[in-house]
């Protein structure tokens, strides 16, 4: 388990859910994690859980994503991997979206990839060592869904933005790849399932059965399971991959 040896990595939103299981993932393979995230608490309990450092980090705040950036290259030294992972979910028909949701979705599931991404390059660029960073689309990225409009959009920007930086970072050796989940069984979901049960008229928990009976492994997916191809993004032995979208999801989305 030492494939992250001697590696820094940065994770938003790492205090629960997926974030969580990354930086578990990281740490087992040997990686310095800084684990960012709002919820500064939790931060710290997923930092003390794996020998990490927790930072505050509001991804929509720039002075802030550059304050924990700086934190991090002072504590551990530079940052090798990032993994934008920090996301919010929505859900609201045409006529109740709102500008202010609108923003927050777009601020921090794109702007949040994009700002954390200008703060953490310079130092890599600087060091000339490459880098590896890994941004979080969705299934919801690849197909539109009713009463999803903007987070299904954000998550389709999160790829183009990918490919965009891929593009303007390889010269660097700084790989740029995107994973994009299914339907992953963390507290998001819990907040999805309501928002089904209300915009559907479900029962509480029925969404959240269906989603993972009609998932082609049988079952949702599991934190871990989609921090594992994290490590394997991150790593060496994904040297040669660079603008790539990941689907992991048990098969539901196939190109
Ligand atoms: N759970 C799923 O089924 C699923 C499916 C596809 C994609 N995703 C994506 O995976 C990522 C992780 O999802 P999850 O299910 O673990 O979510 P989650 O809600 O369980 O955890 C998200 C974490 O991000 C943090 N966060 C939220 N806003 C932030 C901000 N502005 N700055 C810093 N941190 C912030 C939260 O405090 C929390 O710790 C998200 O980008 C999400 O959109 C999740």
């Amino acid at each position: 388990m030492t494939r992250l040896n001697g590696r820094t990595a940065l994770v938003t939103g790492g205090a629960r859910g997926i974030g969580r299981a990354i930086c578990e993932a990281y740490a087992r393979e040997g990686a310095q994690v800084a684990v960012a995230d709002l919820d500064l608490t939790k931060a710290r309990d997923t930092a003390t859980a794996i020998g990490g450092v927790a930072v505050e980090m509001d991804v929509t705040d720039h002075d802030q994503i550059k304050t924990g950036v700086a934190q991090v290259e002072d504590e551990l030294g530079g940052i090798d991997i990032l993994v934008n992972n920090a996301g919010v979910f929505n859900m609201a028909p045409l006529d109740e979206i709102t500008a202010q949701d609108y923003r927050r979705q777009y601020d921090v599931n794109v702007g949040g990839a994009i700002f954390t991404t200008q703060a953490v390059v310079p130092g890599m660029k600087a060091r000339g060592k490459g880098g590896a960073i890994i941004n979080f689309s969705s299934q919801a990225g690849r197909r539109g869904e009713p009463n999803i409009t903007i987070y299904c959009s954000t998550k389709a920007a999160v790829i183009s933005v990918t490919q965009c930086l891929a593009l303007e970072l390889a010269p660097h050796n700084i790989r740029v790849n995107a994973i994009a989940p299914g339907v992953v069984d963390t507290p998001m979901w819990d907040q999805v399932d309501a928002l089904f049960a209300k915009y559907e008229n479900r029962e509480p928990g029925e969404k959240k059965r269906l989603v993972g009976k009609y998932v082609p492994l049988g079952h949702m997916g599991r934190p871990d399971e989609i921090a594992d191809p994290c490590v394997f993004l991150a790593s060496d032995d994904a040297r040669y991959i660079t603008a790539q979208t990941l689907n992991v999801d048990g098969g539901n989305w196939m190109n």
